[in-house]
């Protein structure tokens, strides 16, 4: 068949939509077979999700609350960014459903809870091929209101009823993700609901810190992986982009994508903090800093750096400095236990960091006069923060107060990371020239226990002598 005759007509205009020509519609409707598909879930999130919508039930009672998961931003034109849903959406209902809306409304002795689900539009539905966000023809067989039900153990109903209650959701406190939801029915997007979530998340319950353990596991594994890989970014000069690609792909496979941006950064692209370009070279006896997470499928994540030799061997200067990080590593470390104040780790290991740099003459203050308030020298080289909870996201629960955060006791159940590091530009006029363009971080994801803390990515070494054994067995058995 030829198209040249509709050419002409058409001209100057768009090409004819096929959902416009009912003959194509009438045909593309008929004679498919039903696919029955079953919502994929990390077993164990529908009680997790459960338990959290209670809790947060209770943080707000007689409060009606919506949340949502969202919509993936515009990439360019038609195309979006992947899709991630929000992680407090995630955290009460454990759906991970594009444009899907939580609302709990109170009743005596709690709230109930109703998911709006964007139904799949199904052979024989308008949508089918005419919406390419939710027909099947474009995003495949896809379950269905009643599986998401069965499956997440709560009221699921089709998002376009939702319409129907809009007037009872004015005044409710919505998430910042549910914001243009609440622009148009006059709730309130609010600062308590997120503080309220984001202190609710800072314990993490068994079943979030075994989803914790498998995404570090999971990391653990993806960092030997790029260490195999090393050799062969420098001898063929692939550099710092294959070793990201490494690592995004491992984390895609066996998780469900890196936590955030991964940082590969080698010789002087190691002291830059969110070195995400990653588009050096590996230099090959430099040390190479390895910042990466791999984000589960239930959407927890990961959040480790180790900053390895790329020869196996650190030079002296490199030495030098990753001792004096595992030093600050170890004193932060330490003081992560129960009853303990969040920020303590912090100012123990900010001390050894500054009395390290003392000794190197580095320092145009005092100690003293550095760790004061008033001063920070020391802060030159080191201008982030050491530590966050983490969680569904990487720096979780980032909108409680001080109080309940950085001025909180440590209790069971909270994962936080301990992240010290010395970060030495290249140019930088303050430093000798052996210590420019050196980077190092050691960061490891610690949970809190009852009596004190385990260190959940201790398998990767963290003392240089072991960094190096790790690194060159490393080297030596590359990836087949
Ligand atoms: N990778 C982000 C962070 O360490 O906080
Ligand atoms: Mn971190
Ligand atoms: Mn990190």
């Amino acid at each position: 068949m030829t198209e040249t005759g509709i050419r002409p007509p058409y001209a100057g205009s768009r090409y004819p939509r096929l959902a416009q020509i009912p003959a194509f519609t009438e045909c593309i409707a008929r004679d498919w077979d039903t696919v029955p598909v079953f919502p994929d879930l990390v077993a164990g999130t529908a009680e997790a999700a459960a338990a959290h919508r209670d809790r947060l039930s209770a943080a707000l009672p007689g409060r009606t609350v919506v949340a949502s998961a969202g919509t993936a931003p515009v990439r360019n034109d038609d195309s979006n960014y992947g899709f991630r849903a929000d992680s407090s959406f995630v955290w009460l209902t454990g759906c991970q459903s594009e444009d899907a809306v939580l609302v709990m409304t109170p009743r005596a002795g709690g709230h109930d809870a109703v998911l709006y689900i964007p139904a799949p539009f199904r052979p024989g539905d308008d949508g089918f091929f005419s919406n390419a966000a939710h027909g099947e023809l474009w995003v495949g067989p896809s379950a269905g209101l009643p599986e998401w039900a069965d499956a997440l153990g709560i009221a699921v109903q089709p998002l376009s009823a939702l319409s129907a209650r809009e007037s009872e959701l004015r005044g409710a406190f919505a998430s910042r993700a549910a914001a243009s939801l609440a622009a148009r029915v006059g709730a309130e997007v609010s600062d308590e609901l997120e503080r309220t979530l984001s202190n609710l998340r800072m314990v993490k319950d068994d079943w979030e810190v075994g989803q914790l353990r498998d995404a570090v596991d999971a990391s653990v594994a993806g960092f030997a992986a790029v260490a195999r890989e090393v050799p062969r970014a420098i001898a063929e000069g692939l550099g710092e982009r294959w070793l990201q690609g490494t690592f995004d792909r491992h984390a895609r496979t066996f998780g469900n994508g890196p936590g955030y941006s991964t940082i590969v950064g080698s010789g002087g692209h190691a002291p830059i903090l969110h070195w995400v370009r990653c588009d050096g070279p590996i230099v090959p006896h430099a040390a190479l800093l390895l910042d990466m997470g791999v984000e589960a499928r239930s959407l927890y994540t990961a959040d480790v750096t180790r900053t390895i030799p790329a020869s196996g061997t650190f030079s002296t200067a490199q030495r030098e400095v990753h001792d004096l990080v595992e030093r600050a590593h170890r004193a932060g470390l330490a003081l992560i236990r129960p009853g303990v104040e969040y920020l303590d780790f912090h100012f123990a290991a900010m001390e050894v960091i500054a009395q390290g740099l003392h000794d190197w003459g580095l320092l145009p203050v005092s100690v003293d006069e550095a760790l004061s308030p008033q001063g920070q020298h020391h802060r030159r080289y080191l201008a982030c923060g050491i530590g966050h909870h983490l969680g569904l996201d990487v720096h979780d629960c980032s909108q409680s107060h001080y109080e309940d955060y950085m001025g909180a006791d440590l209790v069971p159940g909270v994962v936080m990371t301990v992240e010290p590091g010395l970060y030495f530009h290249q140019h930088d006029l303050t430093l000798p020239p052996e210590l420019r363009g050196i980077g190092v971080r050691l960061e490891d994801d610690v949970l809190v226990t009852a009596r004190g803390s385990e260190v959940l990515s201790a398998a990767l070494p963290i003392d240089a002598a072991g960094v190096e054994a790790w690194t060159l067995d490393k080297l030596e058995t590359p990836n087949r």
